[in-house]
């Protein structure tokens, strides 16, 4: 018996190198090693989005995403949060036992009063109590997350520590793992990638619109002869991700010894790119001609979660007197 793993990603748009390089890798490595549950996260994703034409195509998409990067569905099991009403219910038994003062530590809450957000939404609010929820019903030993959902892992090592404090031991305390060789991917402006700053490379973009991000990048004005520091460059620290060795290494000499230019470093980075790229945009291609394909693993996986989080709800609902 594999031990089991549960991650997932909010179909909120436009998935980028931040998303593949924070989240996604980890869930392609540990795929052999893990039972793997990996899920859309549709209920979070109405939070940001209220346009039901863009909600359907992003979860379709991130559907793509997660096939187009190689997860194999002979192994993972992929569905949608909200095909299975589990997930709302143990969020609800959750609320009854979880503390505002708990919530109001959120980094997502906190930054939405810091900005002096007018109306935030209960739903923002309760944000880490569906994840909490999300997680706790598939028992998993490890959650692979990029570093800014860590903290919501914490929060549902809380809750279930909380729940088997008042009806007796159903949760094994989970725990969130982050890549070690990965924190935070930068966006093309040195800020952490995020849809929320339009800096990001997206994983589907077109090979122009591609270019014309990696030929933008913000360098400094040193001339091709000068020396140059490949640990403070923006566009070393994608070549980092996605150049290979040894023209990495090789690369990092021409920094530090001078001779190569800002130009010629991202005309290198745009072929990385397109290398990396390739593969996955010809997966989505194929995805994109077949939709029923798409439909009918999310609907096996649904099938497969389901068989799961329902006897876990099951088990909840007798430990708490329902
Ligand atoms: P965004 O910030 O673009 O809205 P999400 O919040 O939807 O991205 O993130 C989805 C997943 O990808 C999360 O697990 C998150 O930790 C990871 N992730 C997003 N942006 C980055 C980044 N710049 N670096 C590392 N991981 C990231
Ligand atoms: N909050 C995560 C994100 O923004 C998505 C998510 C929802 C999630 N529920 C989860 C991730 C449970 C891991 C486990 O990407």
């Amino acid at each position: 018996m594999k031990p089991r793993l549960l991650s997932g990603i909010k179909p909120t748009g436009n998935i980028h190198l931040g998303n593949y390089f924070g989240a996604m890798r980890q869930f392609l490595r540990l795929q052999d090693e893990y039972e793997c549950y990996i899920f859309i996260a549709d209920l979070h994703a109405l939070n940001q989005i209220h346009n039901p034409a863009e909600l359907s195509q992003n979860i379709l998409e991130v559907a793509k995403a997660y096939l187009a990067v190689g997860l194999d569905p002979q192994k993972v099991t992929l569905f949608r949060q909200s095909s299975l009403p589990s997930h709302s219910e143990l969020c609800w038994i959750f609320n009854s036992i979880t503390s505002m003062g708990l919530l109001e530590r959120a980094h997502a809450y906190k930054d939405a009063v810091a900005k002096g957000e007018k109306s935030i939404m209960v739903g923002l609010f309760d944000y880490p109590v569906l994840m909490a929820a999300d997680i706790l019903l598939y028992k998993p030993a490890v959650v692979p997350v990029g570093e800014d959902q860590q903290q919501h892992v914490e929060m549902a090592e809380d809750i279930a520590q909380r729940f088997n404090h008042l009806f007796g031991e159903v949760f094994p305390i989970p725990k969130g793992i982050i890549d070690p060789e990965m924190k935070t991917v930068m966006g093309l402006d040195g800020r952490k990638m995020s849809k929320s700053y339009g800096n990001v490379i997206g994983l589907f973009e077109d090979a122009e619109s591609l270019r014309k991000k990696v030929m933008s990048i913000k360098t400094d004005s040193r001339t091709p002869e000068e020396p140059k520091d490949p640990d403070s460059c923006t566009v070393f620290a994608f070549h980092k991700l996605l150049t290979p060795e040894p023209a990495l290494s090789e690369l990092a000499r021409r920094y530090r010894e001078g001779g190569i230019s800002y130009k010629e470093s991202k005309e290198l980075l745009y072929e990385s790119l397109m290398n990396f790229l390739g593969p996955i945009q010809a997966k989505k291609a194929e995805l994109d001609a077949n939709p029923e394909y798409v439909r009918q693993v999310l609907a096996e996986g649904c099938t497969k979660a389901a068989a799961i989080a329902d006897r876990t709800l099951e088990e909840v609902k007798k430990a708490v007197g329902l």
